[in-house]
């Protein structure tokens, strides 16, 4: 797989130049027609260079379809058939009718997502030594009500006035938008990208802004009644925990709180040094309003959420340099409601123009898109998409989202936030615990701080228990004169002020300003997030992987890449031969020992079948034991995308297909060492299987004889 990014961002300016063209030739062929003084030649002239800009037209929109593997390459129906077929994913609880956005996993699709997450952890956990942890999945009500779920963790909701179906209103939105742009084939670009800019905010819209947008667009519900009014739902699933059921938890909507709450345990495990980043993958619940396509919006789904703890006052990356050079695709905030189209710039330029806020979140996207290459995702379908203002979620600051292109569009895989100090501030106010990192200076400083003095006797009558909250909050900000010259300044000029929500009055503290040396700086991190969807990549990753051998219905492959795939090796004897038999056991009792994943298929169907099925579920390689492996010990090994095979000793085999699988060698390198042999798989496969192998290569030439098959 290419690991570089294609840059469909400049194919897509030609597209929309060349749009422009045939708009203005259009025109001026039907000002020539309408004009009843024009000659018939300057007509025809108009015409055919109309017709010349539609056949480029055409070629740069079939080169953008094949480069992006566009909508219609995709045959869904074929596809959605062998994914079910084959048990990749299926409907929860089918025999009892199903749930919708409840799916499970049959074999080779948890045998990919295991090898996914196995490579998710190398990738990050591993090579980044990040701090991993497991937290349960019910949270108590006062954790996600700190965090801010329980009040803002919504979506909005309409319903159909008659049937009381309910809707997410910015799918209904977008939705309407997507059938009045295909109905319209004629409508001029600019408006289109009126329309289309509308789309993208769909999420960002207040309740009546979108109420609003609704009736615009001539969105009517299943009964062809009017939606009601837009209103917010919350996404989480409430429980009660314990018996008596006076304890409200929630299933935790993101696995990120848990690792935030135990911010000082994993601060101390870290030995006090910052930066430092933790990790979790497991199970997070949303009660999705209107679940669709397929594992994309679910109601139960795999994450993996990494929490990078940094100084705010600082948020470079010691790796930054070793992915400056990087190339993203990157769709800004200025571009989505401007021009519409994306910028392939590196990662490097993207931080030193301010495009990304800083070198931290800039890193981990680099990082992510390196993921992505490494699972075997199309880098041709991927994008990182900025938040606008109105759309981040209300901890974050600036935030990207990893966005991959399949058949259902562009889809959010992956979202990178900088949540900045809000998480640790929230919890460290709600348990009045301090969660705070240090900075140890190399030089003492000088700092300007405020001394308190406290009229105790007022503070304990008016604020009662809250008193030592109270007296901690302004020794806190007193720390620093900057964060207290405020306060200093109200209660000076009006007597009170009001902070964190009580109200301090000037009787209560007295203060002198002074300096103080000090050796360590204390700040409570900011946290840059990437949170990464499992369910979402493993979907994308299914449909980038597919496609069908010529074009043909009854041949479908899965690509997946030796690393990732459900199982490395099919094993197959030629013929029902006890003695081959024996071999093929032998062969995948010993790649099994070296935990590779063996599918063994003694079925009588044609080999041709047998090679067919295996790249139905994406297995990577084929040894076939034939009557010469009786003789001399050599087997073929087929290769799944080339179907180029080489013969090579039955002992060799396990380990190249270890060393491929964990990239220590490669096909091509295999295709150095071994004699390549010539198959042919086609047609009546049993028959001529193996009756064309002559081919001759630098170890010399190797034949089998086919009157043996
Ligand atoms: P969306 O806008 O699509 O609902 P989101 O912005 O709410 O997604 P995040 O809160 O950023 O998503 O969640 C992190 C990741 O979790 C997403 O990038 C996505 O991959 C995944 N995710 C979120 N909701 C779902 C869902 N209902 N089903 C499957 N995956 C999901
Ligand atoms: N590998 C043996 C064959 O395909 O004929």
């Amino acid at each position: 797989m290419a690991s570089e990014t294609f840059d469909v961002s400049a194919l897509q300016d030609e597209i929309d130049a060349l749009a422009a063209k045939v708009t203005k030739q259009g025109a001026e062929v039907r000002t020539l027609k309408k004009n009843s003084a024009s000659d018939a030649d300057a007509i025809g002239a108009a015409v055919k260079v109309l017709q010349e800009l539609k056949i480029s037209q055409k070629e740069l929109l079939d080169k953008m379809e094949a480069a992006t593997g566009g909508k219609d390459a995709f045959n869904r129906q074929v596809f959605d058939e062998l994914i079910l077929r084959k048990m990749f994913v299926i409907p929860s609880f089918e025999i009892h009718g199903g749930v919708k956005g409840l799916f499970d996993l049959g074999p080779p699709a948890c045998a990919l997502k295991a090898a996914m997450i196995d490579a998710w952890r190398k990738h990050f956990i591993l090579t980044e030594n990040m701090l991993e942890m497991e937290c349960t999945c019910l949270t108590p009500e006062p954790v996600l009500k700190t965090s801010g779920h329980v009040d803002r963790f919504t979506d909005l909701m309409v319903k159909d006035t008659e049937t009381g179906e309910c809707f997410r209103a910015d799918k209904l939105l977008e939705d309407a938008i997507d059938t009045l742009i295909e109905n319209s084939p004629t409508m001029p670009s600019e408006e289109k990208e009126d329309h289309l800019r509308i789309q993208r905010q769909a999420d960002a819209f207040t309740p009546e802004e979108i109420d609003e947008l609704l009736i615009k667009y001539e969105c009517v519900g299943p009964s062809g009644k009017p939606y009601s009014p837009s209103f917010p739902f919350n996404l989480m699933f409430k429980t009660s925990i314990g018996p008596e059921g006076t304890s409200v938890g929630y299933l935790r909507p993101e696995t990120a709180q848990g690792l935030f709450v135990n911010f000082n345990r994993l601060l101390n495990y870290n030995a006090q040094k910052m930066p430092f980043a933790a990790a979790q993958i497991g199970l997070g619940f949303r009660n999705e309003i209107a679940p669709r396509g397929g594992l994309l919006r679910v109601r139960e789904f795999c994450m993996g959420e990494i929490e990078h703890f940094v100084n705010p006052a600082d948020k470079s990356h010691p790796s930054f340099p070793s992915v400056a050079d990087k190339s993203l695709v990157l769709f800004g905030r200025e571009d989505q409601l401007g021009s519409g189209k994306t910028k392939t710039i590196t990662v490097g330029e993207a931080v030193k123009s301010g495009l990304v806020n800083n070198e931290t979140l800039a890193y981990f996207m680099a990082r992510t898109q390196l993921f992505m290459e490494r699972i075997g995702m199309d880098p041709a379908r991927l994008r990182f998409r900025q938040h606008l203002e109105t759309e981040m979620a209300h901890y974050a600051c600036d935030c990207w989202d990893l966005e991959i292109k399949s058949s259902y569009g562009w889809i959010e895989c992956v979202g990178h936030a900088d949540r900045a100090c809000y998480d640790l501030d929230v919890h460290a106010k709600a348990t009045n615990t301090a969660m705070l990192a240090t900075l140890k200076l190399d030089q003492p400083q000088e700092k300007e701080v405020a001394k308190l003095k406290f009229d105790r006797k007022l503070l304990g009558k008016t604020f009662k228990g809250d008193q030592r909250v109270v007296s901690g909050l302004l020794e806190t900000l007193a720390e620093d004169w900057t964060t207290f010259e405020p306060i200093a300044t109200a209660l000076e000029s009006e007597g009170k002020t009001t902070v964190d929500g009580f109200e301090i009055e000037k009787d209560m503290v007295s203060w002198t300003k002074t300096t103080k040396k000090v050796h360590e700086i204390k700040f409570t991190p900011s946290v840059i997030e990437p949170s990464f969807g499992m369910g979402r990549i493993l979907y994308s990753l299914l449909e980038h992987s597919f496609y069908q051998r010529d074009a043909d219905e009854q041949r479908c492959v899965m690509k997946f890449n030796p690393q990732v795939a459900p199982q490395k090796c099919a094993v197959l004897p030629i013929s029902s031969n006890p003695e081959a038999n024996a071999v093929v056991d032998e062969i995948a009792q010993s790649l099994m020992e070296s935990d590779l994943a063996t599918r063994v298929d003694k079925s009588t169907a044609s080999l041709g079948r047998r090679y067919a099925r295996s790249d139905e579920v994406g297995v990577p390689f084929a040894v076939t034991v034939d009557f010469e492996t009786l003789a001399d010990d050599s087997v073929t090994l087929r290769e799944r995308d080339s179907t180029v095979q080489i013969r090579l000793p039955k002992s060799d085999v396990t380990r190249l297909i270890f060393d491929i699988v964990h990239s220590r060698t490669t096909w091509e390198e295999a295709m150095k060492k071994y004699p390549v042999v010539t198959v042919n798989e086609d047609g009546e496969a049993e028959k001529q299987v193996g009756a064309t192998v002559i081919e001759k290569t630098s170890r010399g030439t190797f034949s089998r004889p086919a009157e043996k098959i």
